[in-house]
């Protein structure tokens, strides 16, 4: 037969045309290319806790070795019930209202393509962690952005138009993500923002979806409130959460959401479909983590903040502007300072040039030009890590 020649795009969903590949992954790839110090992707360089890790192999040597129940392990169902309990009061019944996924990133998409119809909207405050955009669209949905504007002053937090957010509740809005602590800007919600966003979810009767996988790592005193414990919100919210990141397990891939029951029972169902279920053996070593004592999450909390007090000041002497975070593991920067042409230019610089590796502040932004001026540092790494990234940007000063 004559090889017939077929269009690159004949076999391809007109949905994967609207996003890109994660840049985020881009740069871990060129961070290995050249070798760099690999501050762009959220991942920790340092082990996860011994008694998880035993935890694990020991399912696994139990023979834990098969199907979880596919909407996941009830010992770890009971102990997200309990934690969710214990830390802010919210109380989960373990049967009807959680869905164990393969890691949040799975629970946020099977929330989406559960709740959401063609012609759907949802709110999703900007900058972004990337993967929401690429989320709403391939769930249907049309994602509508809100600005948070950056502080002008260190004690400053990033904040929000409450006109702006008003007006992007539209009749077909169905869902506002919601991520706090915040990647990338480090903004922690506090109630006031929260009763707004409340108010506003409760009169236009949309759903809160919260991602609040830093919830434990947290600075300055800073306090995280799930929205689902406002008056109002516990049957419009659905909330997630993961081990990857209060755990330095982001390999494993375990997560979780937690809503009420008809909710849950559409993201179980959707759950079931794309994944069967989370890996068994890690679900039993999670429910160990989650049984951890509170000085665990006291000990996690204050070593992330000495990482940040030792990068923000070398990337200060370095020239860069830095937004204090208050939460999560991340410094957004402005690279006004530097005189680049944009934020994709600079990062491939830093990464050939300096060997370090950050993430260009456009893909957190809708219009990349809102970013062009921004790159974001994660500082979930070893000291002598961070140290050594502190060495490399002497270098970009005397450039
Ligand atoms: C805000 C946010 N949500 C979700 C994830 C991914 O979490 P998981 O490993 O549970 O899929 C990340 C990872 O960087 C994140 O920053």
């Amino acid at each position: 037969m004559a090889p017939v020649s077929i269009h690159p795009k004949h076999f391809l969903s007109d949905k994967v045309e609207h996003f890109t590949e994660s840049v985020i992954r881009e740069m871990t790839r060129q961070a290995m290319q050249h070798r760099a110090i690999n501050l762009a992707q959220g991942f920790p360089d340092f082990p996860a806790p011994a008694e998880i890790k035993q935890a694990a192999q020991d399912a696994i040597a139990a023979d834990v070795n098969q199907y979880a129940i596919t909407w996941g392990a009830k010992n770890l169902r009971n102990a997200i019930a309990r934690q969710m309990q214990e830390w802010q009061g919210i109380q989960v019944d373990p049967e009807k209202e959680i869905v164990v996924c393969c890691g949040s990133t799975e629970a946020m998409i099977a929330s989406l393509l559960a709740v959401c119809n063609k012609g759907d909207e949802v709110v999703v405050f900007e900058p972004f962690y990337e993967n929401y955009g690429p989320d709403s669209i391939l769930s249907g949905a049309k994602p509508r952005f809100v600005s948070l504007r950056p502080p002008h002053t260190p004690e400053a937090e990033w904040t929000f138009d409450e006109h702006e957010l008003r007006d992007a509740f539209q009749p077909n809005t169905k869902a506002i993500i919601l991520n706090t602590p915040n990647n990338p800007t480090g903004k922690v919600f506090n109630r006031k923002e929260l009763e707004l966003i409340r108010d506003l979810c409760v009169e236009y009767n949309v759903l809160a979806i919260t991602d609040e996988i830093y919830e434990h790592i947290l600075y300055d005193g800073a306090q995280h409130i799930s929205i689902a414990r406002l008056d109002g919100m516990r049957e419009r919210t659905i909330t997630i959460n993961g081990l990857s990141k209060s755990y330095s397990v982001t390999g494993w891939r375990v997560g979780w959401a937690v809503a009420p029951p008809a909710i849950t029972n559409a993201i179980r169902k959707v759950h079931d479909f794309l994944t069967v279920g989370a890996p068994a053996p890690l679900q039993e070593a999670g429910a160990a983590a989650l049984s951890l004592p509170a000085s665990y999450y006291r000990d996690l909390a204050e070593r992330y903040r000495t990482r940040r007090d030792r990068l923000i000041p070398a990337l200060e002497k370095a020239g860069f502007h830095c937004y204090r975070p208050r939460g999560a593991y991340y410094v957004m920067t402005d690279i006004t300072a530097f005189g680049a042409n944009n934020d994709v230019e600079f990062a491939s610089y830093l990464v050939k040039e300096i060997g370090i590796a950050c993430v260009p502040g456009s893909s957190f932004y809708k219009h990349p030009k809102d970013g062009s001026q921004q790159v974001r540092f994660a500082f979930c790494k070893k000291p002598e890590t961070l140290d050594e990234a502190a060495r490399r940007l002497e270098k970009l000063r005397q450039k």
